[in-house]
This record gives structure tokens, sequence and C-alpha cells, in this order.
């Protein structure tokens, strides 16, 4: 019959782990991490409505407030700086107001480097939430999701090269809207294995196989469920596919599931971490907090075992925070003692 392990024993491991996770975040300081993807504006119209239109059955919103902040793969980028990384920032704006709003964000959220290809006829990927008496009642969003140029891909494979000597660290953030083409996707992980630089892509569904041979990759479960074609709503199934899908795309799959936390799928095997946090205000951005943490501690000589389980307490800070959120290192340090 198996036996529990003693309390005492128990508790000078955690004490261990504890330990090796705070000399892991100790290195995240000035790590110099690439992020390549979708970049994108978040809007958000705050109002109250009184009354009804006159051209149409509608409420009209008297708007009280507007604010910005940078979504999608600038707001990876925004978590690794948050964390204490030196961030190089690629991707594409529009030749707009919104571009330019986009660039000043990011310096304001300390993103060091910015390398954006500014297209004429492509406007900045805006998303508008109107939220009145404190709930969204609409979303407009302004895209375009064509494929980049192959100026763009070669622009974006210089900068990176140029860089090589510098970089501890590629986090690809894809959000489906173009940026990442299988040439360009494919060669970025070429370029990392080469350079032995690790890739960590957070892939959505439609470009998840340009990513085989990447270092990591970290799709939430719907993701992998399109990917897989089917239905994953049991543990079972959850462990076929992720079993399955670590093996095709020869990588380490870290499969984030919400509430339920996250699974790692390594060729040794399948390792559960359950979700840290119960106290959850807001879920959104979670999973760009986990990539970015992820990816920084493996930047840092973690194990993807302890990786995962900075990745688990970062993203449990960021959701009992309201909105899209941040987590700083010294935050992640104090839920690692
Ligand atoms: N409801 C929740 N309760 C506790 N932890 C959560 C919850 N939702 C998310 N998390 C934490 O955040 C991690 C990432 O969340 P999730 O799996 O939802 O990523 P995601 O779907 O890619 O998120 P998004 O695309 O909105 O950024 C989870 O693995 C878990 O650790
Ligand atoms: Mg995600």
């Amino acid at each position: 019959m198996k036996q529990s392990r003693p309390k005492k024993e128990k508790g000078n491991m955690a004490a261990v782990i504890s330990s090796k996770l705070l000399g892991v975040a100790g290195k995240f300081l000035g790590k110099k991490i690439a992020v390549i993807g979708d970049c994108m504006l978040d809007r958000y119209l705050y109002g109250d409505s009184e009354r009804v239109s006159q051209e149409a059955p509608i409420p009209v919103i008297d708007i009280r407030e507007e604010t910005y902040t940078i979504g999608g793969a600038a707001n990876a980028a925004a978590n690794l700086a948050s964390l204490g990384a030196k961030v190089s920032l690629f991707g594409v704006v529009g030749d707009d107001s919104e571009g330019k709003m986009f660039r000043i964000l990011c310096k304001e959220k300390g993103i060091l480097n910015v390398f954006l290809r500014v297209h004429a006829r492509r406007p900045t990927t805006v998303k508008t939430r109107l939220v009145a008496r404190g709930k969204q009642v609409a979303r407009f969003d302004k895209e375009v999701t064509d494929t980049i140029t192959s100026h763009d891909e070669k622009y974006f494979l210089r900068e990176l090269e140029k860089h090589s000597g510098l970089i501890h660290a590629i986090v690809i953030s894809d959000y489906a809207k173009g940026v990442l083409t299988p040439d360009l996707s494919r060669a970025i992980v070429r370029f990392g294995r080469k350079q032995n630089i690790p890739v960590i892509a957070d892939p959505k569904p439609g470009n998840f196989w340009f990513f085989k041979n990447a270092s990591a990759l970290t799709p939430n479960r719907y993701e992998i469920e399109a990917v897989w074609g089917e239905k994953l709503d049991n543990e079972k199934k959850i462990r076929e596919a992720g079993r399955l899908l670590q093996k095709k795309m020869n990588t380490t799959l870290l499969l984030t599931r919400g509430k339920d936390g996250m699974t790692l799928f390594q060729s040794s095997g399948a390792l559960h971490f359950p979700a840290v946090q119960t106290d959850v205000a807001d879920v959104a951005g979670a999973g760009d907090t986990a990539t970015a943490a992820f990816a920084l501690a493996i930047a840092s000589g973690a194990s993807y075992r302890h990786a995962t389980e900075i990745a688990l307490r970062a993203s449990g800070i960021v959701v009992a925070k309201s909105g899209v959120a941040t987590v700083s290192l010294a935050e992640l340090k104090s839920v690692l003692v």
C-alpha cells in the first residue's frame, strides 16, 4: 500500500522547493527577452445610459472616461518588464494615432525597445469595450488580420539576428492577427535552436503546427481542443491529447487550464499543478502572465517543473486583480517564501 509522507518531511520538501523558486526569481532582473507577436491596443469607454436614441431604439451612452492599455503580445511584454526583464518587442502597428499611442504606452510599461513595422494600409489593432453601469455592453474591433509581408518577416529576422548574442529567450505571442506567418514562425524556431536560445510560443490553434520543435508551448485547454478536433471533457482525454501533441510537436507542452491550474507534458511524462488562487477577480490576460513568467524562469535557468510552479504563482496573483493586470517581481517573490 502506498504510504503518505510524514508531515515533517513534506514541510522540508516545501521549504526546499520554495528556496529553489526564490533562487530562480532572484535571477530575473536584467534578463533579455525578445517578444514577437500580434500587438494590440485595448480601449475602454465608460459611461452611463439614461436616454433612448431618437434615431433608433438603442440607448444613448454618455462617455465619462476613456482609457487605453497595451494588449496581445504587448501584454506578455509588459508582464516580462514588470518581472524585471529587459524586453524588446517586435510587431506591427498602423500609421495612425493609435500606433503612436501604442508606442508611448509600451515605454510607460517599461518595455525597453520596440521594433515596430508601421503599415500604411493596416490599422493598429484596437479592441474597444463599451462599459455602462459597470457591465460590458459591446465590443468593437478595428483590425486587419492579413499575414504580414515578406519584407516584414525579413526585418524581424534581421533584427533578431543582430541581437542574438544578447537574448536569453524568445517569446512568441500569437493572437492570429497575421504576424506569425508559417515562414516567420518556423524561422524563429530554427533560429532559437541554432543559437541555443529557448523559444516559448503561446500559439493560436490555426498556427499551432508552425511551432513544431519550439522549446515549449503554452496553449490553453480550448486551444488544444481546437487542434485535437474533439471536446476534451474529461481528464483522460486531456492527458491523451496533451501527451500526443507534446510528442508530435517535439516540444514541452504547458497546458494552462484556467481554474484547474496547469499540466506540464514532457517526454518523461505529465505532471499536474492545481491552481493556487481561489480569490478570483478577473482572469483576462492570465495566459499572457503565465507565458511571460514561464519563459523568464526558463531564461533564468529553471527546470520546466520549477518554471511551471513560478508561472502558476504569477498567474495566481494577476487573477486576483481586476482588469488585465501585471505582476511585479516583489509580488512574485512574496508568494514564493
Ligand atoms: N478561475 C481561476 N482560478 C484560479 N486560477 C486561474 C483561474 N483562471 C486562470 N487561472 C490561472 O491562470 C493560468 C492561465 O489561465 P488560462 O488557462 O485561463 O489562460 P488563457 O486562457 O490563455 O488566458 P487569456 O487568454 O485570457 O490570457 C491558469 O493556468 C491558472 O493558473
Ligand atoms: Mg491565452
